[in-house]
């Protein structure tokens, strides 16, 4: 079982070359010198691979179960090339934030911005070798989301889809940036201020800045890809229905991304750093996560002081061992995540019981998805639009 989910994802990863060898071939046929191509190529490897690739391969296993078969051939690597245009998206996205964030590490490695990138040995007159990527990166991230476009260009300009997935992309991306503007203005960098929070805001973000690119984007590919249309009717126990495939989808999944992001919050919180595979930050980081929501409204008039005296702060704000202004963030996240401050907030949680009340919404939300899965109408007879049946491979919008 293992072995085959590995192979799965290697057969996946196999395809990047392909769609890296496009875009950088695309480069040099366009006349740009070898740096500028060397430079890209770059960019491509370290910042759209060394992701869990969820995202990318969930398109595939969506137009797999989709056709209900193994998929041909050609098949495959179309539904890859989505699935790598996801992860393009994901990428701009990260080099993005990372340079908003003013973040260190991303999977493992430095951010793009602060690498260095040794195919640009060009400025070592100044005595550095490979300088860091620095604000090359503000240009690098829009060219990770133009290639999106290159490359259905490249594999899709003919197929009768085209136009919704270039639409889907714009859809989603412009989705995602709402997110992040509201997530900006909700902890803007350097105010700590958790009168800006509230749980309403949180799910806001949640499902802009995450749901829509995460959830819906890779399965709503899939389904333009098996020819899905836009709505349709059918004869469900004599009875006709006009169904709306895609905002069904949405019902779902944007739920489903909010339920993720929560579940990412609890384990940034809860999980010991060998389970979450890195420190958990959110707190340092003065996150609008779903813990601090959640105990704001639970908690003291007291323990909310003890929240606003420690969140989004490094070292011991009451000992005294960080000094300025409360509403004002800490520097040194290049250091250990942790501290004293951090503890104070994690003993508050723990006080207003937030394990419990994460485990009761874990139930809850369990029940509430598997209830709207369970409003996906039985498959029904499809009709054209003469109300005969039709072959479903064949329905026109
Ligand atoms: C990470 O959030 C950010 C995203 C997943 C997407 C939002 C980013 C953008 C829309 C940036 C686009 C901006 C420009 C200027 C092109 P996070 O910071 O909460 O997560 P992290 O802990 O992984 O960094
Ligand atoms: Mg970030």
């Amino acid at each position: 079982m293992a072995s085959e989910k590995a192979a799965r994802k290697a057969r996946f990863e196999a395809v990047f070359a392909i769609i890296r060898d496009d875009l950088v071939d695309h480069c040099t046929k366009e006349g740009l010198p070898q740096e500028a191509v060397d430079w890209y190529r770059k960019s491509l490897e370290y910042n759209v691979q060394g992701g869990k690739l969820t995202r990318g391969m969930s398109v595939v296993d969506t137009v797999e179960i989709l056709k209900g078969r193994t998929l041909t051939k050609d098949e495959f690597v179309n539904a890859a090339i989505l699935g790598w245009s996801v992860e393009l998206l994901q990428a701009y996205f990260l080099v993005a934030d990372d340079l908003m964030d003013g973040s260190i590490t991303r999977r493992g490695q430095p951010c793009w911005y602060r690498s260095r990138n040794p195919a640009f040995p060009a400025l070592s007159s100044s005595g550095v070798k490979y300088p860091p990527v620095g604000l090359i990166a503000v240009n690098d991230a829009p060219m990770l989301k133009s290639a999106i476009f290159q490359l259905l260009k490249m594999h899709f300009r003919r197929k009768p889809y085209y136009i919704d997935i270039v639409e889907l992309f714009h859809d989603m991306a412009y989705k995602t940036e709402m997110g992040q503007l509201t997530d900006m203005v909700t902890a803007p960098p350097e105010v700590i201020d958790l009168a800006r929070f509230s749980l309403e805001r949180y799910r806001t973000i949640a499902r802009f800045k995450t749901a829509y690119y995460s959830f819906h984007l890779p399965v709503a590919l899939a389904m333009y890809m098996c020819h899905i249309p836009e709505s349709y009717t059918v004869r469900l126990d004599g009875a006709t229905t006009t169904l709306k495939p895609y905002d069904l989808t949405l019902s779902i999944l944007i739920p489903l991304g909010e339920y993720f992001q929560i579940q990412d919050d609890f384990l940034d919180f809860s999980a010991p750093p060998a389970v979450l595979g890195k420190v958990g930050t959110d707190i340092v980081d003065n996150k609008c996560s779903w813990c601090v929501n959640t105990v704001i409204k639970l908690c003291t008039p007291e323990q909310r002081a003890t929240l606003d005296r420690n969140y989004g702060r490094k070292g011991d704000v009451e000992a005294g061992a960080v000094g300025g202004e409360h509403d004002v963030k800490t520097e040194g996240r290049e250091d250990e995540a942790g501290g004293l401050c951090e503890a104070r907030v994690k003993e508050v949680y723990e006080a207003v019981g937030l394990r419990t009340v994460y485990a009761q919404y874990e139930r809850r939300v369990y029940e509430e998805l598997n209830d709207l899965i369970d409003t996906i109408p039985e498959e029904g007879v499809i009709l054209d639009r003469n109300g005969q049946e039709a072959e479903y491979g064949g329905l026109k919008r």
